[in-house]
């Protein structure tokens, strides 16, 4: 089972940016952590991050001309914004689970629209890293039952 796994901008940042929110550990701790996770589930993951918008929208085409079955995204500031990465999602029609580290529904107002939230098949908040396992483990259990 092939699982992308996509961060958008700023989120290379983690260790640096805003500890108090998003805690001390790296970008490559998250992607250890989530191998690790991965190894013995029969899951392969792929990773990428992004700063750019249309390199997401790019990730998550090639999601589907490389036969992912499965995308976890975190879309960070493009959560609120972007119709296109809705966009994306909605014409790969892959299962996709959205995370978010830190729990937005409790901050400020511009972060309570979601547009990915509209095609994921479900969104996982404050968990920080946690919440990348629970994703996978949720996309499995889906693809699984889907099959
Ligand atoms: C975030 C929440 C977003 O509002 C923010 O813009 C981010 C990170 C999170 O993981 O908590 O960059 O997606």
């Amino acid at each position: 089972m092939k699982i992308m796994i996509i961060n958008g901008p700023n989120l290379n940042m983690l260790g640096i940016r805003e500890p108090e929110i998003y805690g001390k550990a790296t970008l490559k701790d998250l992607e250890n952590l989530i191998i690790d996770h991965c190894k013995g589930n029969d899951i392969e993951p792929f990773f990428i991050q992004s700063n750019h918008e249309g390199q997401l929208v790019d990730a998550i085409q090639d999601a589907y001309f490389k036969g992912f079955q499965g995308i976890v995204i975190n879309p960070a500031a493009y959560t609120h914004t972007s119709i296109a990465l809705l966009d994306a999602l909605k014409s790969v029609d892959i299962p996709a689970v959205e995370v978010h580290l830190s729990k937005v529904e409790e901050r400020e107002d511009f972060r309570q629209i979601s547009y990915v939230s509209k095609v994921a098949i479900t969104t996982i908040t404050g968990k920080h890293f946690q919440g990348y396992l629970e994703a996978i483990d949720i996309l499995k259990s889906h693809i699984e039952y889907c099959l």
